[in-house]
């Protein structure tokens, strides 16, 4: 089995928390590689229900969760997600990257005014300040974990940065009193103190693991249409949520890489701005989102839902070399006459074969959509071969359109609603 990845083909919220657990049992290792405390993984287990944003979802079920170097990492949200494990008697195994970077006070407060700058062009970001913290990683301006074990250290660096920041917020019209230097560094080392048993060279510790024949589970968060080169930009999170930043973000090797596992939810969801071809803004929507129960595990938005979208899933699947598909939420589409898939996109008369990169382009596609036959119900459903025909056909013609076989299929939210086909 060796190295796996899990990744979002869509928007993000496809289940792959649930497939992440469902995948676990064996594994020895479940590893975050980007994303941060914008994610939402929500899990149920028997009549239990977790909710995580950083912490990978293998934790649960006592393996080790790695916060490895890709991930922005807020220290507020770790300890506090490790506190509510602890207080439902579970002592979370993890190690954090040493060189993640991580979300600051003043990210957080950006994040929140570039947005109502942008106005009704905003893109409707999480607030967690991801955006601002990847562009100061690449600005060379960030903080790292390993940081906040070195008073010195951070209180230089802030040193450096806060003046800026303090006048970008200004410049915001925001009240920058409360980023006070020595404040921050006292907040900041007492995280570090709080984290300091877990920060760790990871990508050496996941390398030798690799090397022992330990098992390992990348847990992608978002989706590749969030994705900061591939997805619908500007309307993207600011990391590469691909396979490929699975090798970028925790240090492993593409070569070791065995198996990528893509992520397929039955219909499509999206929340926040941007273009979504197939959106239904009528009953059948609403009926999706209900039944569907999309509002989201970290804003508690309403998800936006259409169709299930296969010009998107085979562009996902093409980034990212997918070997198999999961299929979830196939529950959601039960008792409805008939579904639709978009097959293709129709602009100014012609049919495009590639998906577009200019938004203008994709907020005007027409969805090319193939109707088929509906089915009554999954429930209870434990084999590919008791599933509803019409269930199986739908199947078949997402393999056959993505030319990626279908290797589970979900049909509840509970570990034991999923099938392995
Ligand atoms: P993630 O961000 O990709 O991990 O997905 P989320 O956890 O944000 O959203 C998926 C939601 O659907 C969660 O509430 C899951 O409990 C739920 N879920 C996952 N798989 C299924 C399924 O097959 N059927 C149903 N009905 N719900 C599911
Ligand atoms: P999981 O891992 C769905 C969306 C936000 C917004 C855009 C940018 O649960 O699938 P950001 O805060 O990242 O700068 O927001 O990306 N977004 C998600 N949508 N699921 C997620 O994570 C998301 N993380 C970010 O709604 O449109
Ligand atoms: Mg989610």
């Amino acid at each position: 089995m060796g190295v796996k990845a899990i990744i979002g083909t869509q928007w993000g919220d496809e289940g792959k928390g649930k497939i992440v657990d469902f995948l676990s049992e064996n594994v020895d290792y479940v590893v975050r590689f980007q994303g941060g405390s914008n994610a939402g993984h929500t899990i149920k287990v028997g009549d239990q229900v977790f909710k995580f944003h950083l912490l990978p979802s293998g934790v649960i079920r006592g393996k080790v969760g790695v916060i490895a170097n890709g991930v922005v990492v807020d220290p507020e949200v770790l300890v506090e997600e490790i506190g509510k494990l602890k207080s439902r008697g579970i002592e979370p195994k993890i190690m954090v990257s040493d060189r993640a970077n991580v979300v600051m006070p003043y990210h957080k407060l950006l994040d929140g005014a570039e947005e109502a700058y942008l106005g009704k062009k905003s893109i409707g970001t999480t607030k967690r300040g991801i955006g601002p913290c990847y562009s100061d990683k690449v600005a060379r301006k960030g903080i790292r974990v390993g940081d906040l074990l070195d008073r010195d250290l951070l209180r230089e660096k802030l040193e450096t940065i806060i003046p800026l920041k303090k006048d970008m917020l200004k410049l915001y019209g925001l009240d920058a009193s409360g980023m006070e230097i020595d404040e921050i560094v006292d907040r900041y080392s007492e995280y570090g103190n709080k984290i300091r048993n877990f920060v760790r060279d990871t990508t050496l510790e996941l390398n030798k693991a690799i090397r022992e024949g330990k098992e390992i589970l990348l847990e992608g968060a978002q989706g590749v249409m969030l994705d900061i080169d591939f997805g619908t930009y500007p309307y993207t999170t600011s990391s590469n949520t691909i396979s490929g930043g699975a090798c970028t973000g925790s240090g492993i090797s593409p070569k070791l890489i065995d198996e990528i596992i893509g992520v397929v939810k039955a219909y499509t969801t999206r929340v926040g701005g941007g273009p979504l071809p197939t959106e239904l803004k009528d009953e059948k929507g609403r009926y999706l989102q209900e039944r569907g129960g999309e509002f989201g595990t970290t804003t508690g938005r309403a998800r936006r839902c259409g169709w299930l979208d296969l010009v998107v899933v085979k562009y996902a699947c093409m980034i990212c070399g997918v070997d198999k598909i999961a299929l979830t939420k196939l529950d959601v589409l039960d008792g409805l006459k008939k579904v639709k898939v978009c097959v293709g996109y129709e602009f100014e008369g012609e049919i495009i074969e590639s998906f577009p990169s200019n938004i203008r382009v994709l907020e005007r596609v027409k969805p090319i959509y193939e109707e088929l036959d509906g089915w009554d119900s999954t429930k209870g459903v434990k084999s590919f071969g008791d599933l509803p025909k019409s269930a199986k056909r739908y199947i078949k013609f997402i393999e056959e359109f993505v030319e990626v076989p279908v290797e589970m299929v979900s049909v509840g939210a509970e570990r034991e609603k999923t099938i392995v086909v």
